[in-house]
This record gives C-alpha cells, structure tokens and sequence, in this order.
C-alpha cells in the first residue's frame, strides 16, 4: 500500500528518492511521483503507472536538481489513479508539497470550508485538503504550521511535508501507518518502510502514532502533538539489502518459497535449547496462564489461515478453547473480552490497520496480548503485552509464503510451550514435539525436493476457470491458504472447503473435468477423505490428491498426486503448504500473470 520516502543531504536528492521508491514497488501502487526544493521553488513530476516510467520521465532523477525532496507510490483509495491523483500535491501557491498514506476521514468538510475561503483543487484526493491547509497556516514557522495541519485531521495518516521557502528542511507525521526515520552521515531520511532505507543506512527511529519529526541534513528533532521535543532511541536494522533482492530468481515468491527452510530454521531454532522451548519475553508462568480461561487468535488473510491451524495444534496439545477470528470482524463486534483472554495478533507487516484496531479493542477490554510478527519495531510489535518475531527477514512479494510459514512455526512453538507450562503434555510426548520442530525446515526442504513435476502439473490445470481444495480438520485450515495463494495470483476462482460440508451446497459446482485438489495429510482421517474424493469424482470431478510421503492409498483415488513429507500429523501444514505454493506459483506463470504484484493488491494493507 502507498509508501512514502524523504530525503535531505548534500546529494541529488531525485536519484534516491527514486531508489526508495523502487524498494517500496513491492507494497503494491498505481501511480507514483517525486518533489524536490530547487532554487526557492518545488519542482514536481508525478504520473499514474510505475515507478520506471517516472525514472524515464526525469532521466532517472537527473532532471529535477536540488538536495531535499519527497516522494510516494499511491495506491488509490479516493479518485482514481490518474496523473493528477498522483502525490506530491501543492498547495495552491506551489510552496508545499505532500505525500500522504491513509486516510483523511474528515477531507470532505475541510475541503467545503477551503473551497469557501477561495482555496481551489486540482484532484479529487483526500490529501490535497493537506497542501492547502499548510498554506494557510504557515506564517514563516513550518513545525508550526504542519502542527496546526495535524490537528485539523482525522483518520490515519503519514504525512511528508516540503516547503519551497525552507531549505533543505523536511517534516513527517505519523498518525497510524508505519513511519521510520533513517539516519545518515549529514543527510537523513524516512520512509514508511525499512526496505526503502537499508540501501544509506541500517540507524533508524521508529515513530509512534502522535509524533512528528523535523529533518535537516545534520539533525533528526521529534516532537509529539504538544509540540514538545522528545527523546528517541536509535535501532540498528539487521537486513541487508541483498536480502530484499531477487538473488538469480525470477519471482520474489520463488526465492521466498525457496528460503522457508531456512526462515523457519531462524523461527524455531533459536527457541530451542538443551531440548527446552524457551520463549524470550513471553514471561508468563502457570499461574499466569491458567487466569486464561480462553485464547483468540486474530488476524487478516494467510495471517487468519495460519491461526485457523494455531487453533487446531493449541486446542489439541493445550485444551484450552481457541477462536479464531478476523480482525476486521472482532474489532465490530462488541468481543466477549477480558482479563481471562489471551489475545494471539498474527501479523507479518505487523502494521496491517484492521489487525491494529482489534489488538487496540481486546487490549482496552484488559486482554493480554501475545503478537506473532516479522517486522521488528512495527506498529503491532509495539502496541502488543509481548513478541514472538519470526525472524522471516523481508518478504517482498505480495503474496505470503514464509511469511505463512513462520507464522505457523511460532504458534507451534508457542503450543508446544504453553502445553507444558500447563502440564497438559507428558515428558515424552513434549521431547517428541520438540524433535518434531527441530525437523520442521528439513521437512519443509523435503517438501520442495518432492515436488519438481509440479510444473508440469501446472501446464496440465492451469486452463480451469475455477479449483475447489477440499480437506479436514489441518488440511483443512492449509486447503484454506493454498485456495488463497492459487486465487490472489493466477486470478483463477477458487474456493477452499471442509470437505465433510460439501454435500451441504457446494457439491452442486462440481461439474465434468472440474479440478479439486484433495488434501489428505491428516491420516487419522485419509478414509474420510477418500469418502470425499469418491463424491465429487462420481460428480465428474478430477482429484489432484496431496498426501504424506509414501502414502500409496493416494494413488488409487486421485488423478494426480502431490507428496508433503510426513511427521508429526498436528505440524502437516507447514509442509503440506509448500507443494500448493509452488502449484499456484506455476499455474500463474502459465497463465502470464503479474506474481510479485497481482492486480489489485497491496503487500501491506495499512488501511481499513
Ligand atoms: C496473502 C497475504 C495477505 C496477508 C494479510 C495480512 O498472500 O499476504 O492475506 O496475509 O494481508 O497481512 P499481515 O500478515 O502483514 O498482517
């Protein structure tokens, strides 16, 4: 979703600008544009399509001279992604200049009360009420007046703020969305993105909501919304900039499917030792644990998905009752939440708005709060009791793969942990979990090893208009993921199932040659599952079977097969998700389509 980047130095500003820029691409945009002071005056060029075809339109940033700029990818909410609609908007004297993620809830009362002072528009966006209401405000003090602004607006918002008559000063906002600041050795940055800034530097301030910051080439000053200055801590960032590059691939989504053995590896591994699960920062004892009458786990998307599966490992080692709920839909819905809740957030950005407001509605009720996340220093690592970082490093394409699967290693951890601390496992069955975990990304690397025809099985499928994934129980929650991650990147409809509800609606869809993919790597209920399979093939269906590794029964019943390494059944969908990441992976490479950035989408949805 939108991104912005700021930069002050002694260096062409344009040409980082546009660099930041590119490292963002990957949160999903329609329209971007960049804005430097040159000679007391804002030189601006802006346009709908990709950041490349600003690159060509200002020579790669050579065009537009001067030391101090903004820039932004939008992703449109309010107007279309046209040329005008693009950030930077000016004021109408052309003195200031913004970039804006979020929205301005209240733009369309301030736009009537300009427009009735004289004030004219140019686009039909909510953040150009920003520019002019700048102008109003600045009598020759900028913190001032960007001060005055904020406090006219609601919603949430990030702004950049550039004044022609202030040299090489910048000022950003932060009002929900991420902002972070980048030190440098006398030029300085922000972003909302650390990816943007690894490139100059790994020193950066994380901001919080309410805060404000003033940049020159030789200082960083934060303000909160009194306008008094306060101290900020500096963080080292730990990603290097290879680790946001394709590395030889073609796709960001291949090398991230390739890198789950090892993502997984920085999830679990550093948790265990001398054979113990130990979770940093999650100090709870027994005691504490047991107040728990109850645990939710909320969540957006894959995020969802990989907590369906955390419902079914932590209710099955930990029997205590789990809900899983959509944060779009807990944060409505009056939640019955207290001091006896546990509150899981799973989140890869860690800045998704929906998971924000649940987190911020369950932690107001007195629930406690356990955050599952990647990003380090992110808004919901922030607002959470406690973190459990999967260490993922960058994940760059749009849709989730070791994101999903870090996820699920750290909520097994987590059950693992919670089991024993409740005494609900024995001794045996706890050091057989733990092995279990310690095999996770071998098994995972055996779950790309298996799979080399799947490409082939791509060319094969890759023409159906529409795929059913049908499963139980865990192969259920993961048939949930793989229809995602086949419909958000090939276009191709498709719908997950538990397949014991088919024949309460949806059977009525099979039709002759219609594909579903059967996941059968739960064992305990392989029969039921065939039970499935033989419905919607006398239906006229053909099966795709996924089954455990040497699980020959499959080959009877489906028309073509993919393996998932076997293991402890309660941790099949890590592995078992592979396969069927790799699967939509080739069907929307057969079928042409954007992988990285499917149309429509945005890597992190930091609007409602
Ligand atoms: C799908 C996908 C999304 C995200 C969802 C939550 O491939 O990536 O469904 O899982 O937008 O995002 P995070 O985990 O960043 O909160």
């Amino acid at each position: 979703m939108c991104g912005i980047v700021g930069f002050t130095g002694a260096a062409p500003a344009a040409p980082i600008l546009l660099e930041g820029l590119r490292r963002l691409e990957y949160r999903g945009y329609d329209s971007a544009g960049v804005a430097v002071q040159h000679e007391g005056a804002i030189e601006m060029v802006k346009a709908s399509g990709t950041v490349e075809h600003l690159a060509e339109m200002t020579s790669n940033g050579a065009a537009l001279e001067g030391g101090c700029g903004i820039a932004h990818t939008r992703w449109a909410t309010h107007g279309a992604p046209t040329d005008t609609n693009a950030h930077p908007h000016l004021s109408e004297d052309g003195r200031f200049a913004v970039v804006h993620n979020g929205i301005i809830e209240n733009y369309a009362a301030l736009r009537r009360e300009l427009e009735g002072e004289g004030y004219s528009f140019a686009s039909e966006t909510d953040t150009e009420v920003v520019a002019h209401l700048l102008e109003r405000y600045y009598d020759g003090d900028l913190r001032r007046a960007v001060m005055r602004t904020a406090s006219r607006l609601e919603g949430s918002y990030v702004l950049g703020v550039l004044c022609a008559c202030e040299p090489g000063r910048l000022f950003c906002v932060k009002e929900a969305g991420p902002l972070i600041l980048g030190l440098g050795v006398d030029e300085n940055y922000f972003a909302s993105d650390v990816t943007a800034l690894v490139g100059y530097t790994r020193n950066v301030i994380y901001l919080e909501d309410g805060e404000m910051a003033e940049l020159t080439p030789e200082s960083v000053t934060v303000y909160d919304r009194t306008g008094r200055e306060i101290p900020k801590s500096v963080s080292h960032v730990v990603w290097d900039i290879e680790a946001a590059e394709k590395g030889g691939y073609e796709h960001f989504m291949m090398k991230e499917i390739m890198e789950q053995p090892r993502a997984v590896k920085s999830t679990i591994e550093p948790r265990i030792r001398s054979g113990r699960v130990e979770l940093e920062g999650l100090d709870l004892t027994a005691e504490d644990f047991a107040r728990f009458r109850r645990i939710v786990i909320t969540a957006c998307g894959s995020a969802y998905h990989a907590g369906m599966v955390g419902k079914y490992v932590i209710e099955s080692l930990c029997r205590v009752p789990v809900e899983v709920d959509l944060a779009s839909e807990l944060r409505y819905r009056d939640p019955i939440v207290g001091e006896d809740t546990l509150l899981i957030v799973v989140s890869q950005s860690g800045e998704t708005a929906d998971t924000i407001a649940a987190l911020r509605e369950c932690k107001a009720r007195g629930a406690y709060v356990l955050a599952i996340v990647n990003v380090v220093g992110s808004t919901i690592a922030r607002l959470a009791d406690c973190a459990l970082y999967t260490h993922a490093g960058p994940e760059i394409a749009v849709a989730t793969t070791k994101g999903y699967t870090t996820q699920l290693s750290a909520l097994y951890l987590f059950a693992v942990w919670a089991a024993e601390k409740l005494g609900r496992i024995d001794e045996m069955r706890y050091n057989e979990l733990v092995a279990e975990l310690s095999a996770l990304p071998a098994r995972i690397q055996r779950a790309i090893d298996l799979n080399l025809h799947v490409k082939y099985l791509a060319g094969r499928w890759h023409a159906q208009r529409a795929m059913f994934f049908i499963g139980r129980n865990i192969d259920y929650a993961a048939a949930l993921e793989g229809s995602l991650k086949l419909k958000e990147i090939s276009y191709i409809h498709s719908e997950a199932y538990a397949a014991g509800e088919l024949k309460h609606g949806t059977i009525a869809l099979i039709d002759e040659g219609r594909l579903v993919v059967a996941l059968c790597c739960q064992t305990a209920l392989f029969e039921k599952m065939v039970g499935n399979i033989q419905e919607v093939k006398a239906r006229g269906a053909k099966v795709l079977g996924l089954a455990p590794e040497g699980d020959r029964r499959i080959f009877a019943e489906a028309d073509d097969v993919l393996f998932a390494p076997g293991g402890e059944p309660l941790f099949a969908a890590a592995p078992e998700i592979v396969p069927l990441q790799l699967f939509a992976y080739y069907v929307a490479r057969e079928n042409g389509c954007d992988i990285d950035k499917p149309r429509n989408l945005a890597k992190s949805v930091t609007v409602e």
